[in-house]
């Protein structure tokens, strides 16, 4: 008999322009790197080397299949830190602000996740979507049926994406048809966390929807939730829009901030990630960067629901980690591209400048920082898991036509998130496989 030979993990490699980063571009002088002609080397699903092709593909050992994307940039995947897929379906709805907007559209689509089915067909659709726009890391709301976790975790779990998502708390100031209470939110909370967090991909998120929406004894018991589960996420909403503040100071006459809210039920803490954070003072940021806790800038949404301007470069001066979120359906687009190019417009209207290795370190590395994943996602660095996204900017003709005239890769990179969108996506792999390629030749 044969002795057994353990099979050799699988190899394989991608070969095109690379670009990512080691570091935050604001703080590190060289923290781009960039390999005009590279080679990404995968082994068993994490990254074994990344590096110029000159160098690599004479030591790739025999028969390893070459992905061959000249022409083309390849990118560490996408990090969306702030999304809602029950809302997929409420994208570009018109007309109200951010609390008109929840009654009118949001609760009446979250309604329809009582019925598993109609969650599992979102979920399915929500992952291609987010495959589709080079997503492959993503921190979202579910609603508050616990059958909507198990639908977005079984349709990430089926496509090998990393997900974070949690059961929606809310316990008041809602339609009876969406209201859980202090102990059943709590008890379903914590089932989930059992079944789900840290299996394969998947990680949990405490998810009380935002303050007005949970009574004081549903809050404590998020934050207990958070503490007594060592890596658990939690995820929130934080300062949106001018009346929501007002809301919350009416009913919490007792605490300095919002903020103050979310830090006195303990919910403050590393891996906790609050969506928006527009309407703070300085206090408040540095308690979150004391905390370690982040901020999810979503500009597509505060433009569309008219709620303000996130101030980066207070964020960034203050030292609290921020990543990026589309915030799909107050969001409007799954594309972190198109993302990019409104937080671009954001800042401008702030008087700050974005720039585009400040971006694209925003929507990868910046974004695995924030959610505390960096030792495993974000760039090429070996043993990483090997997501990336293979960008074409000769997608369209438009954006050919403007890639073709600039001199420099920081110019190509600009011309890519503000021209760019799910049409730019030429492929999008997740753990070294294939999850999404453009049709065509
Ligand atoms: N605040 C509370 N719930 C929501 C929501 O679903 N979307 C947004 N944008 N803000 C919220
Ligand atoms: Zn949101």
């Amino acid at each position: 008999m044969k002795p057994a030979v353990p099979p050799s993990p699988p190899v394989s490699a991608v070969r095109g322009e690379i670009v990512h980063f080691l570091a935050d571009p604001a703080h590190h002088a060289h923290a781009l790197e960039h390999f005009a002609d590279g080679v990404l080397v995968v082994r068993d699903g994490h990254v074994a080397e990344c590096g110029p092709a000159a160098e690599l593909l004479p030591r790739l050992p025999a028969g390893t299949p070459l992905a061959d994307h000249r022409g083309r940039l390849i990118l560490p995947g996408f990090v969306d830190t702030h999304v809602h897929y029950p809302q997929t379906d409420i994208i570009a709805s018109h007309g109200e602000q951010l609390l008109e907007w929840l009654e009118k559209y949001t609760f009446p689509a979250e309604q329809r996740f009582a019925d598993p089915a109609h969650a599992a067909e979102v979920a399915g659709f929500f992952c291609d979507e987010l495959l589709r726009n080079g997503t492959t890391t993503a921190a979202a709301f579910a609603t508050v049926h616990p059958a909507s976790v198990d639908a977005l975790f079984e349709a990430a779990q089926a496509r090998r994406m990393r997900m974070i998502t949690g059961k929606v708390l809310m316990d008041r100031n809602c339609p009876d048809f969406l209201r859980d209470s202090a102990e059943t939110g709590y008890a379903a909370s914590k089932a989930l966390i059992e079944r789900w967090h840290d299996r394969g991909r998947l990680l949990y998120a405490v998810t009380p929807r935002f303050a007005p929406t949970s009574t004081p004894a549903q809050m404590r018991l998020a934050g207990q939730l958070f503490r007594e589960h060592p890596g658990v996420f939690l995820q929130s909403h934080l300062a949106e829009n001018r009346a929501e503040v007002a809301w919350v100071a009416q009913l919490h006459p007792e605490a300095r901030s919002y903020l103050d809210v979310y830090a006195h039920a303990g919910q403050l803490g590393m891996r906790a990630v609050f969506a928006h954070c527009l309407w703070l003072d300085d206090a408040d940021r540095r308690r979150m960067a004391e905390a370690g806790a982040a901020m999810s800038f979503c500009p597509t949404s505060n433009l569309f629901l008219g709620s303000g301007l996130f101030d980066l470069r207070r964020a960034h001066e203050l030292g609290v980690r921020v990543g990026l979120g589309t915030d799909v359906g107050g969001g409007t687009s799954f594309s972190m591209l198109q993302t990019l190019n409104e937080a671009y417009k954001v800042l401008q209207l702030g008087g700050q400048s974005l720039s585009a290795a400040g971006a694209f370190h925003l929507a990868t590395l910046g974004g695995a920082h924030s959610l505390y994943l960096d030792d495993r996602i974000g760039n090429f660095m070996p043993g990483k898991e090997a997501d990336f996204v293979v960008l074409d900017p000769r997608a369209t003709p438009l954006l050919a036509r403007r890639s073709a005239a600039c001199a420099t890769l920081e110019e190509r990179l600009f011309a890519l998130m503000v021209l760019g969108d799910d049409r730019a996506v030429a492929a999008t792999h997740v753990m070294g496989t294939p999850a999404w390629r453009r049709p065509g030749p």
